[in-house]
């Protein structure tokens, strides 16, 4: 059964969301790239930045080649390049310079009316056009109430991957986040509540795309604040954040606190491992 390593990198990323003029997200990528060049991004992170389609190009331009951070987006249409007005294909936003692509936001299933059936259209086609997908998946306050977290969480991610066939994912993320973890009527989960959510996601990726290399995020109302205690989870192997990372020393400072707690986890494992022996 695949397990978190302590060398496997921690994913840590952010959607702009619908913010950002062409000079405010040109401003973010120069930042993050004098980040990463001078250094200041640590080893153990991979940073993934999703700016709105409008600005996606310009990001991956400005950011230049900087191997620890990926560009996305925060969506793309699963058909292929043709009449379907507004819309933009996998393929085009990894022309546009994508990676990976997010899929099922609580925002699109909730405002938007993205269902199951369209995630796994996408997880299928993002697949397809070579792009990592980045399934989101969790439940409202009222579902958690009714006891229904893990049936539920279990149901979206079996949902996303329905569609892939004899496809095999290079590599596949899922972020676990609360429909009421999320935005500004927010609360981020407690540390329980991720680990019972990112097991439930674990359980399905494991029986269902064993030979994947798969990842879990937890996501809603992370902050510098509270993002140790949350990336110091054992089964977290990455947070993904909104608002508080929307400015680049936002990331950054949020990837620091996320180092240590990786590089305190480590030691950690280590000593469990040596008291194993
Ligand atoms: P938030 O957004 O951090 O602003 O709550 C999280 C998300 O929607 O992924």
């Amino acid at each position: 059964m695949p397990t978190t390593t302590t060398t496997s990198p921690f994913w840590l990323g952010t959607s702009w969301k619908m913010t950002k003029t062409l000079a405010q997200a040109g401003d973010y990528a120069d930042e993050l790239r004098s980040a990463a060049l001078a250094e200041r991004v640590p080893p153990e992170l991979r940073l993934f930045v999703l700016p709105a389609t409008t600005t996606l190009a310009a990001v991956r331009e400005r950011l230049g080649v900087v191997p620890q951070v990926f560009v996305g987006a925060q969506n793309a249409y699963p058909g292929p390049e043709g009449a379907v007005t507004g819309e933009v294909s996998m393929g085009m936003v990894r022309d546009a310079g994508a990676r990976m692509v997010e899929i099922g936001h609580a925002e699109r299933r909730t405002l938007l009316g993205e269902t199951d059936e369209l995630v796994a259209a996408k997880v299928a086609a993002a697949v397809s056009a070579g792009l990592i997908p980045l399934v989101c998946v969790g439940e409202t306050a009222a579902e958690r109430e009714r006891g229904s977290t893990a049936s539920v969480i279990a149901g979206q991610v079996h949902a996303a991957l329905g569609g892939l066939g004899r496809l095999a994912p290079v590599e596949l993320l899922v972020a676990y986040e609360p429909h009421w973890a999320i935005g500004a009527q927010g609360r981020a989960a407690a540390p329980d509540d991720v680990a019972e959510g990112l097991a439930a996601v674990r359980q399905v990726l494991d029986d269902e795309l064993p030979d994947v290399h798969t990842g879990v995020l937890y996501g809603g109302s992370v902050d510098a604040g509270n993002a140790a205690g949350l990336a110091g989870g054992l089964a977290v192997e990455g947070l993904f954040v909104g608002r508080a990372a929307w400015t680049a020393s936002g990331l950054l400072e949020i990837a620091h606190r996320c180092a240590d707690a990786v590089r305190a986890r480590s030691t950690t494992d280590q000593a469990i491992v040596r008291k194993d022996r």
